[in-house]
């Protein structure tokens, strides 16, 4: 399968005039016309080349624009959203967007090069990724956290994942120690999250001196339709809003490596549920120099049960256009002649 790699400082540059508005981006377009042009930014002049370096302004933190609603993108939705995705889960979501393959080499660049490395998977689900984890670091060393009692009773069923330590936990608030884990590795997860700065800013708390962070997660479809749905349905975010999480957050050295399913031949216009695999380095002990403010969502406070549903219910709906999205690309994949785009 196709990949690339890019670095959050090399590859988000801009040069002043070479667009008709004054700013564009130079970008390896690896994948070609199906990547997105990036969005706008603010920047710091690099006054050696006359390059601007990318400074991305924004949080994505803030409330949510009502075209915008992602219904799951919240804790007590995405519970009950795993209440019942959990039974079928390792049978038909990972088959279409998350392979071996693809889980291999969206870990690559985590560098899980020494078994008894200190290892947190969070949002770690049925195990599926931890799979991909206990081939390089020893099983005891593994912690596998996840909000969802009924994925992880589905991580405890598989063998080679007897020996971690499998817990309940909230990934915008772990229950890790301050500069305990190697290695950070969050797969799938953070489009469920109200508040991704925050989780990102806990994977670097968490991590040693030296340690890093891989998480793997959604890019933004550019296809109306597509966008469309992955709005209504949870957090798909664009690959500068990664980088700038992660600079936020205090890491180092932050690159983007993009993945897909081979048979999408690189096609990236209805966004991608595992579309990218970002790492970024804790260049200093101790917690995040990121200062948040409350939580956006309280768990503990109640809700209206019919608007609850309401949400539910859409958000579940747009999510079952992304069941449909592989099946449509597999079978031009086998209709279309290799070589020709589709
Ligand atoms: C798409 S699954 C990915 C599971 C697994 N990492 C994999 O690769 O198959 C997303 C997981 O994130 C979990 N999750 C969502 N929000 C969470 C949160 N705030 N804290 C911890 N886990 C969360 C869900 O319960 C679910 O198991």
């Amino acid at each position: 399968m196709a990949y690339s790699m890019l670095n959050g400082a090399e590859n988000l540059r801009l040069i002043r005039g070479i667009t008709p508005n004054g700013l564009g981006f130079i970008r390896s377009d690896l994948h070609g016309n199906h990547f997105p042009k990036m969005g706008l930014v603010s920047c710091a002049r690099n006054s050696r080349t006359s390059i601007k370096t990318l400074a991305p302004r924004c949080s994505l933190s803030a409330t949510r624009p009502a075209s915008q609603p992602r219904f799951i993108q919240h804790k007590k939705e995405a519970f009950w959203f795993y209440r019942f995705l959990s039974i079928v889960y390792d049978h038909v979501i990972n088959p279409g967007h998350w392979t071996e393959d693809m889980r291999d080499e969206a870990l690559e660049p985590a560098d899980l090069s020494d078994p008894n490395m200190i290892v947190v998977d969070v949002g770690g689900g049925t195990g599926f990724t931890t799979l991909g984890i206990v081939k390089h670091v020893d099983a005891k060393n593994v912690t596998i956290l996840d909000q969802s009692p009924h994925q992880l009773a589905k991580a405890k069923q598989k063998e080679p994942l007897k020996e971690c330590k499998i817990i309940e936990g909230d990934a915008e608030d772990l229950p890790f120690a301050t500069d305990y884990a190697d290695r950070y590795v969050s797969a799938g997860s953070i489009e469920y999250w109200p508040d991704p700065q925050r989780g990102i800013k806990e994977a670097y708390r968490v991590l040693k001196l030296g340690g890093k962070a891989c998480l793997i997660g959604p890019v933004y479809p550019t296809f109306w339709l597509s966008r469309f749905f992955s709005d209504v349905w949870m957090l798909f975010p664009k690959e500068e809003e990664y980088i700038e999480w992660f600079q936020k957050a205090g890491f180092k050295d932050v690159q983007i490596k993009r993945i897909g399913p081979k048979w999408y031949r690189g096609v990236r216009r209805h966004g991608l549920i595992m579309g990218c695999s970002v790492t970024g380095v804790k260049p200093a002990s101790g917690d995040s120099p990121l200062q948040l403010g409350p939580m956006a969502e309280d768990v503990t406070k109640p809700v209206n049960p019919f608007a609850f549903l309401l949400r539910f219910i859409l958000g579940a709906m747009a999510g079952a256009y992304f069941v449909l999205i592989p099946i449509y690309m597999w079978l031009k994949d086998q209709i279309v002649p290799e070589g020709r785009p589709i």
